[in-house]
């Protein structure tokens, strides 16, 4: 049983998918673990951490040799796997929707393509639940790109040349990442604020000691859907949360969005209009900039400027807390794999109609099986 870790293809994508740690974990269980030369360098690990660790060190082409299980973050170009046993893993985030073309490759090379993405939330899942932990670092950091964005302190001071106020910041969106922004941004003495669509999110912000603010008298709304996730709201929500937020916006200093509706767009929270009105010199961070946008104007790998106001629209927020982020994707993967680890088999087994498996499995003896991507 052979697990292949791979260095990362994806420009700006500094994360890796196993560690010492998980390597270590991974021997103990019975596999053998080979790792790219240079796979940790962007998360500070170096080659010798893993060589340590028990891993063989080499080459793609060594590192992929006759490998059962292949490790990534984000998912490997399917033509850059020669090597790789028939039937083989392929565990990373893969992408399902925006990435078909590569789907259709594992299955064309009889792999079986496990979308960590697509782990269900449930109980049993939550420590194999990427998106949980890579949100969570994806919130705490966005609050510190707003603060090295912003020119002017987050706490309020009082010092014998006069008082600075304390920065008033808005988090639209309150799950992992929200949730995660708005307890430190209370940690840097900010002012907070939050709105979401499911109700049950009030609670959450207010007991971290932030405000909340939330669409009130429209009939019908809960805005919860399936597996704890938001759905589209109705057009009579939609307009009322804009006066909500016109009314709200233009007295804050930083505006955190973190808003994602599986499977859409990410949905539009805040206009251009809606920009001018904040004073200059205050920040915006877009977190779903790359699912399409929460904020009109913001652009996918740059600071845009309107009205004076700075639209922070960093890619892949994640890699860049890469240590952390891949010790946390790391453990993900160790704790979906050894969970249905067969000591009989020296290998884990994904058995027909188990939740988990049949929730992030793509393909299967060289077809697309999962439900989402069919039809
Ligand atoms: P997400 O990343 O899909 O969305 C972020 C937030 O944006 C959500 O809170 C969503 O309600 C909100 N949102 C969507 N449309 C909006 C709009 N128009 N206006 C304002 N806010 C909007 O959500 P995430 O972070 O993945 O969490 C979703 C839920 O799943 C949370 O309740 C979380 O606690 C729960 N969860 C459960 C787990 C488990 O049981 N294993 C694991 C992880 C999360």
């Amino acid at each position: 049983m052979k697990i292949a870790v791979l260095k990362e293809e994806a420009a700006g994508e500094a994360r890796v998918a196993a560690t010492p740690e998980t390597v270590r974990k991974f021997i103990a269980l019975g596999a053998t673990v080979a790792v790219e030369a240079g796979a940790g360098a962007g998360a500070s690990i170096a080659d010798d951490g893993y060589a340590a660790a028990g891993a063989a060190v080499g080459d793609r082409v060594a590192t992929l040799a006759a490998a059962d299980i292949v490790l990534a973050v984000q998912g490997p170009a399917p033509d850059g796997l020669a090597g790789v046993a028939s039937g083989a893993w392929v565990v990373a985030t893969l992408a399902p929707f925006a990435s078909r073309a590569r789907i259709d490759g594992y299955a064309a090379a009889g792999f079986e393509a496990l979308a960590m993405e697509f782990m269900p939330r449930i109980t049993r899942a939550q420590s194999m639940d990427v998106l949980s932990s890579q949100s969570n670092l994806a919130g705490y950091k966005a609050v510190l790109d707003a603060a090295a964005e912003y020119g002017r302190a987050f706490p309020m001071m009082m010092t014998a040349a006069g008082t600075i106020s304390a920065a008033r910041v808005f988090v639209m969106g309150v799950g992992v990442a929200g949730l995660q922004a708005i307890a430190t941004a209370r940690r840097l003495g900010a002012q907070v604020s939050a709105t979401d669509v499911r109700s049950a999110t009030r609670e959450q912000i207010e007991s971290l000691g932030a405000k909340a603010v939330f669409v009130e008298d429209v009939a019908g709304i809960e805005g919860e859907g399936s597996g704890g996730y938001a759905t589209e709201m109705s057009d009579a929500y939609k307009a009322r949360q804009a006066e909500l937020v016109s009314a709200h916006i233009a007295k804050q200093d930083i505006v955190i969005t973190t808003a994602l509706i599986p499977g859409r767009p990410a949905p539009r929270l805040v206009s251009d209009a809606q920009v001018a009105t904040m004073r200059p010199g205050s920040v915006i961070v877009d977190l779903a900039v790359e699912a399409g946008g929460n904020v009109e104007g913001a652009v996918a790998g740059e600071v845009a400027v309107r009205h004076g106001v700075r639209i922070v629209g960093h890619r892949n927020v994640p890699s860049r807390l890469a240590a952390d982020a891949s010790a946390l994707y790391a453990r993900n993967l160790y704790n979906f794999l050894s969970a249905f680890w067969d000591k009989d088999a020296g290998r884990p087994v994904l058995a027909d109609g188990d939740e988990i498996g049949d929730a992030v499995r793509l393909t299967r003896g060289g077809a697309v099986v999962h439900p989402r991507l069919l039809g």
